[in-house]
């Protein structure tokens, strides 16, 4: 049985105080919902400020992105160590946004995701197809080279431990989600890749969360999908009701 999770990526939003704010009621909302990890992505400059109110509570930290190097001169940059020593368990690679606007490739989100499990930080690794590449009918090819891009030269206990999220580009702050149905056929798609790469064993143990355009009304149809283990929040994650009441539809 995998565990769901469920985590709150808040993009470029929210001060350190707003920020601690949304995390208490996070807190407070999400107490006492069992069999579901959660997790806050919140911006860096609010990171340290975050685990201050989630640590010693079931609520875990994420960062949004992070560099390979250990160190240097790479400005606006941000090393594993560095979102270790903030409270991150978690780290999104590879989100859309970054592969659109800042020019994350397939090759460059691997050397992320090598140097996260290095580090010893569980990667939430985002893989999706656009709209273009919908209806072009390239959804799988896509989705496959990403995931097998992202997975290279990983080794199964570290692949065994990290999480996949599939977002379809179309769907993630548009407000279209994609079906129950597309969705599981997507995640599907992706467990086969894994199981290619790792065994059927091991790829049945990743879990795959669901991105885009996720609410509380929609949540529980697409988590009710055999091979959908939670989901990636984006607009909905930045009101704590709205969060938590997806977190409950995992519960
Ligand atoms: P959304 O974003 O929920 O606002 O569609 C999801 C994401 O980008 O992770």
């Amino acid at each position: 049985m995998r565990r769901f999770i469920v985590a709150g990526n808040w993009k470029m939003n929210k001060t350190v105080e707003d920020a601690k704010t949304l995390a208490r009621e996070v807190v407070d909302q999400v107490a006492g919902v069992e069999n579901v990890d959660v997790v806050l992505c919140p911006t860096y400059t609010s990171l340290s400020a975050v685990n201050e109110v989630v640590k010693g509570t079931s609520v875990g930290l994420g960062g949004q992105n992070m560099h390979w190097e250990a160190e240097g001169a790479y400005t606006g940059e941000i090393s594993p160590a560095m979102l270790l020593t903030t409270g991150c368990q978690y780290v999104i690679l590879g989100h859309s946004e970054r592969r659109t606007y800042f020019g994350e490739t397939d090759a460059t989100v691997n050397q992320r995701f090598r140097a996260a499990v290095a580090a010893g930080l569980t990667p939430i690794v985002c893989v999706g197809e656009t709209l273009e590449e919908r209806q072009s009918e390239v959804t799988e090819q896509v989705v496959r080279r990403q995931v097998s891009g992202a997975f290279e030269s990983v080794e199964s206990g570290d692949a065994g431990v990290s999480i996949v999220a599939y977002e379809p580009v179309w769907a993630i702050g548009t407000g279209l989600t994609a079906t129950p149905e597309q969705a599981e056929e997507v995640h599907a798609i992706i467990r086969d890749e894994l199981s290619k790469l790792y065994g059927e064993g091991l790829a049945g143990k990743i879990r795959i969360q669901y991105g885009g355009s996720v609410k509380p009304g929609n949540a529980a149809d697409l988590f009710s999908q055999p091979n959908i283990d939670g989901g990636l929040i984006g607009g909905a994650a930045l009101d704590a009701e709205s969060f938590a009441g997806i977190v409950k539809a995992a519960g």
